[in-house]
């Protein structure tokens, strides 16, 4: 049978959107895989009174069990309401890439999804995300799409090289989609590793800065269809303090570089809604536990590792709410 995602408390992105769009803040979404995730990003954007959408990719639903994650998204309103602040959750498939998946995610609870259909020719992409919207609207679900090709690593996609979106097609494909966000290629990429030393260059403090994002490109779409939900993915800012913490403890992180979190305040005070964020908690994460780890080489209770890589998680969250998105106070 299935289940409607507002038999579960949760919310579609229509308003969250409409709000942020108008309040020049960005909504976070921020992807989980299990408990510790799900509990730092609850109660981290509780704290800072955040709406937040949580991101489940098909790699996610494969790792941890669609039914548990499901299930996980529905205590979680009921969690938020223990915290004493009720603040809006939406439930999303991140990076959809067939029908058959959002239909299946729509009818068992979740409140929105994506339907990346970037890597298909333009009409094939136009074909199938019009298909997902008819569904998805059908159910009140809101519905991402997605114009341009990152670079990176999706799931099992890896594209080695970006395609920017072309402004020129934007009106287009959402008139003839009835998407409800669309998710642009403006130099951003998905994975820890987006830049390297040797493509950045030194700003005055000694900041690695990398190859400037093609606001030009979002300022052109935003003529075209002013107003309209633009999603940014691949937004990871690799904080080097991180890394250098995981390098320390035994990890093997490349020199790597991020999207760096000014030209991210940026983003979200224009027409971009929703920022996905996923590699800066696995960073978080990892450093914390090999730390832990590193120091207390006799530990095996996995609560003395994950609980701390919690913490650091739900601090990180709470810096991008307050600091980089600046959806903090607005749930
Ligand atoms: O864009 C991809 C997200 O970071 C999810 O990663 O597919 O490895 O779960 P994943
Ligand atoms: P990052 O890899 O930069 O965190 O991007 C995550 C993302 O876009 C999820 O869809
Ligand atoms: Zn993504």
């Amino acid at each position: 049978m299935a289940t409607s995602y507002k038999e579960l408390g949760l919310v579609n992105s229509k308003e969250l959107f409409a709000k942020a769009g108008a309040g020049g803040y960005a909504i976070p979404a921020y992807n989980f895989n299990n408990l510790e995730q799900l509990q730092a990003i609850l109660q981290a954007c509780v704290e800072t009174k955040s709406p937040v959408i949580l991101q489940v990719s098909s790699g996610a639903r494969k790792y941890a069990n669609a039914t548990l994650l499901r299930n996980m998204a529905k205590g979680a309103v009921e969690y938020v309401k223990e915290l004493g602040c009720e603040i809006p959750i939406v439930l999303h498939l991140d990076h959809g890439d067939t029908f058959e998946l959002c239909k299946e995610c729509i009818d068992s609870g979740f409140s929105s999804v994506m339907i990346d259909g970037s890597h298909h020719s333009y009409e094939k992409n136009i074909e199938l995300t019009k298909r997902v919207v008819e569904y998805a609207h059908a159910h009140g679900v809101t519905v991402e799409g997605e114009l341009g090709v990152l670079a990176g690593i999706e799931d099992d996609v890896v594209a080695e090289h970006s395609t920017y979106t072309r402004p020129e097609e934007v009106e287009d494909f959402v008139s003839k989609t009835g998407v409800d966000s669309l998710a642009i290629s403006i130099g951003t990429s998905h994975g820890a590793n987006k830049f390297t030393p040797a493509q950045c260059e030194r700003n005055e403090e000694g900041i690695l800065i990398p190859p400037m994002l093609r606001f030009d490109i979002l300022e052109e779409i935003e003529k075209r269809i002013p107003g309209f939900p633009i999603v940014l993915h691949g937004s990871s800012s690799v904080p080097q303090d991180l890394v250098k913490e995981v390098n320390e403890y035994g990890g093997k992180m490349k020199d790597t570089v991020g999207i760096p979190e000014e030209w991210l305040r940026r983003a979200a005070k224009s027409a971009v809604c929703k920022i996905n964020i996923d590699s800066d908690g696995r960073i978080a994460m990892t450093a914390a536990i090999r730390k832990v780890l590193a120091e207390n080489p006799g530990e095996f209770d996995p609560r003395k590792y994950l609980g701390p890589a919690r913490d650091s998680l739900k601090k990180l969250y709470m810096h991008k709410n307050i600091n980089v998105l600046g959806s903090a106070g607005q749930a």
